[in-house]
């Protein structure tokens, strides 16, 4: 089943994701939850970490895996996804630091961190609930549009499409990192829920054919209408093109 969830702007995406997650954490206090980073959950982390500030949760159980990683990038670097789970979400709630994990992108052997990383997460026992943005060309972690889905965690090329989107956070395009590691499918389409945050118009298109266009691998996130528990919550722009054309799904 997948629901729908309109909200009006970006804030009120944020509260609303951030109640999935703290509901999620409150039913299974040691819950694996799958992590995203991006623009779009970082208002969600805040009201999370508001939530926890006010002992309204405890992360302090909870075990996290991040979907990906640039390759090549340290820890340190500022635009790693490590970094930014710690400044935007770890360092601001109760977490154990040793249960995060986010894939290492300086694993001399990229492919040798990939098999690692599926082991990881098998040996939690999957995840319970996975947090997904989409990009702007349906990309699912650093699921890159392609011609197969690709199961096992894998080390990928970035597309143009995505290095020029991800390069306003770099001095320059260049030095956005080609290559990156990623879950693949399989753990994403084995965590029992999904929760998918999307904001602005710029998504509106591709949202809409993720989910009620074909499956291909060329939208990845289209494999989603797949699961059985996703729940999709938007801000108004970014549902323009689901309101329009499918208003019957919105959750009231
Ligand atoms: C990040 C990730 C990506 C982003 C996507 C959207 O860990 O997995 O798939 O979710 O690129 O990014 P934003 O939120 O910056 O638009």
């Amino acid at each position: 089943m997948i629901r729908f969830y309109m909200e009006k702007d970006y804030d009120a995406m944020s509260y609303r994701a951030a109640s999935f997650i703290a509901a999620q954490v409150l039913a299974k206090p040691t819950s694996v939850l799958g992590l995203a980073t991006g623009s779009t959950p970082i208002g969600m982390y805040n009201e999370l970490a508001k939530k926890c500030a006010d002992k309204k949760i405890t992360f302090k159980a909870v075990r996290t895996v991040n979907l990906d990683e640039y390759y090549g990038l340290s820890p340190e670097h500022d635009q790693s996804y490590r970094y930014f789970m710690n400044k935007n979400f770890f360092d601001k709630i109760d977490i154990d630091k040793a249960n995060t994990n986010v894939p290492n992108g300086q694993n001399p052997d990229p492919v040798a961190e990939c098999a690692r990383y599926d082991a990881l997460i098998d040996s939690f026992g999957g995840i319970d609930l996975q947090l997904l943005g989409i990009g702007r060309d349906g990309h699912i972690g650093f699921n890159e549009p392609g011609d197969a889905f690709i199961g096992n965690t894998n080390y990928v090329k970035l597309t143009e499409d995505t290095i020029d989107a991800n390069s306003r956070f770099f001095a320059s395009a260049d030095d956005v990192p080609r290559y990156a590691l990623t879950t693949g499918i399989r753990a994403i389409m084995q965590a029992k829920k999904i929760l998918m945050v999307v904001n602005g118009e710029a998504k509106a298109k591709v949202l809409e054919e993720a989910f009620f266009g074909p499956i291909t691998p060329a939208n990845p996130a289209s494999i989603l209408q797949l699961h059985a528990d996703v729940v999709v919550c938007g801000d108004a722009p970014a549902m323009a093109y689901i309101a329009e054309k499918h208003p019957e799904v919105l959750e009231k």
